[in-house]
């Protein structure tokens, strides 16, 4: 037998059951019960202090509402689907156990105040909650940089390779994004900007009774009442923001999954995971598939979806609240889940997979990836970059043309000759010129800041060890 509603006086029939179920968020929305129980508490304090309550009726409530914690953290609490939301449930276990003060804890309170504060602290939880995963994946990809030490590889801009740079180097730009992301979830909890508390703008137009939102803001750590009551409970821009920056983390993690798809192919094979982190196939029997990476790939695309969809579902809503808003919830504890397990997955691989120098160095000085260290060093001799630029090129030229695999393979002569061809000065060049090629010279020759090898790279990998503590 369903429990009378709060509203029956008003709606004469009881709820059909084919529209309790179909309304009901109570399956989803009890994992907010310890904000919700937080906000009463709350609430119930500021409604005492506002003369609303007394102190009996204040410490009444309290005490019910920590029992009910206790209840569904010890996994006895019954959950009522008839009662639709976790606001309910609680409001109606509240007045179950304690009588007639649970009836007064909703005074000058909505649900929709309520939920938009229960998202809000839950945001706020799960921001911080993601920070630390995402620094545990930081945390993976700096010790790898540390243990690859002088492994040196190529890097690639439009997939063709580029410079040469320490292996490591490119792991702490994976901890470099992934902290950013942390970053950017920490900002969404806090929702930088005003803050402003939810909770006091009542069902949208606050309240004739004299409540102090002043004392609620500051116990649950918001800086300040509402700015506005109508938009406070119409807007679910904090949930959004969380949710872009865990789509931005999403991204990223797919663009790290599909590199090291790649670099696990047996054409690159620049890295091995651990053969519990790959799967078989069920026809052929040779395969080593990076399952785990295509999946993270892969459920970038949910999050991406959860994303929009909440976009799109505050798109074109009236202000005010509007029940649509209660679908914010799936879509945000959805992408969460997502994430966190994909960030918990992928620190664990990173953990596991290590650069494989025997594959990545025996080809290191193909593709001319000393060219750019070459014009520097003409640059370093007074020769203006364009004019060096034009000589590295017509000696990269040249080497093709000669069937030669690398600048080192050229005598001074041909430096000279091709300097002088350009309009250069061609005693400059010295025998010095063959400490600026060759991959593993480039990599210690770097300085510029953030650089991907030398003492700058040394420099960052000992920045992150000490703000990651590890
Ligand atoms: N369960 C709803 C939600 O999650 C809050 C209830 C507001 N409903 C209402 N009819 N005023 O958004």
């Amino acid at each position: 037998m369903a429990e009378p509603k709060s509203w029956q006086a008003r709606i004469g029939e009881a709820t059909d059951a084919l529209a309790q179920s179909f309304v009901e968020s109570i399956s989803y929305d009890r994992r907010i019960y310890r904000q919700d129980i937080a906000g009463s508490i709350a609430h119930a304090t500021m409604l005492e202090k506002a003369g609303l309550l007394s102190a009996v009726e204040r410490d009444a409530i309290i005490e019910g509402l920590k029992d009910i914690g206790r209840d569904i953290e010890a996994g006895t609490f019954v959950f009522d689907e008839s009662l639709e939301d976790i606001h309910m449930v609680v409001e109606k276990a509240l007045t179950d156990r304690i009588g007639e003060p649970g009836r007064k804890l909703h005074t000058a309170r909505s649900r929709n105040d309520q939920v938009a504060l229960d998202l809000s602290l839950w945001i706020r939880d799960a921001a911080l909650e993601m920070g630390k995963k995402l620094h545990v994946l930081c945390r993976a990809h700096v010790s790898m940089a540390e243990r690859s030490g002088d492994i040196v590889m190529p890097s690639y801009t439009h997939l063709q390779r580029a410079q040469p740079i320490a292996a490591g180097a490119e792991c702490l730009a994976w901890c470099t994004m992934f902290w950013r992301d942390a970053d950017r979830c920490a900002s969404a909890g806090e929702f930088a900007g005003v803050n402003d508390i939810p909770l006091g703008s009542g069902a949208i137009a606050g309240s004739s009774l004299p409540i102090d939102s002043s004392i609620t803001a500051q116990l649950l750590g918001y800086s300040q009442p509402p700015l506005s009551s109508i938009e406070q409970t119409a807007s679910r821009d904090q949930g959004l923001e969380f949710l872009f920056s865990l789509a931005m983390a999403s991204m990223h993690l797919s663009r790290w999954a599909e590199q090291w798809i790649i670099y696990s192919t047996t054409e690159f094979s620049f890295i091995k995971t651990a053969d519990r982190y790959t799967t078989g196939s069920s026809m052929m029997p040779q395969k080593r598939n990076p399952d785990m990476l295509e999946l993270i790939r892969g459920r970038c695309a949910t999050v991406y979806g959860d994303l929009v969809s909440l976009l799109t579902l505050c798109k074109g809503l009236p202000i005010g609240y509007n029940r649509d808003l209660q679908e914010d919830k799936r879509l945000i504890f959805r992408a969460f889940d997502t994430v966190s397990a994909c960030v918990i997955m992928s620190a664990a691989i990173v953990n596991a997979t290590n650069f494989v120098r025997e594959n990545i160095e025996p080809t290191l000085e193909r593709g001319f990836l000393d060219a750019t260290s070459l014009a520097e060093y003409l640059v370093t001799k007074g020769t203006p970059f364009r004019t060096a630029h034009h000589v590295v090129g017509s000696l990269v030229a040249r080497c093709e043309r000669e069937g030669k695999t690398a600048l080192a393979q050229l005598q001074l002569p041909d430096f000279a000759a091709a300097a002088n061809a350009s309009g250069a000065d061609p005693s400059v060049i010295g025998q010095d010129v063959y400490d600026a090629l060759g991959s593993r010279n480039v990599v210690k020759r770097y300085r510029s800041p953030g650089a991907g090898g030398g003492e700058p790279f040394k420099q960052r990998l000992a920045e992150w060890k000490a703000r990651l503590g590890c």
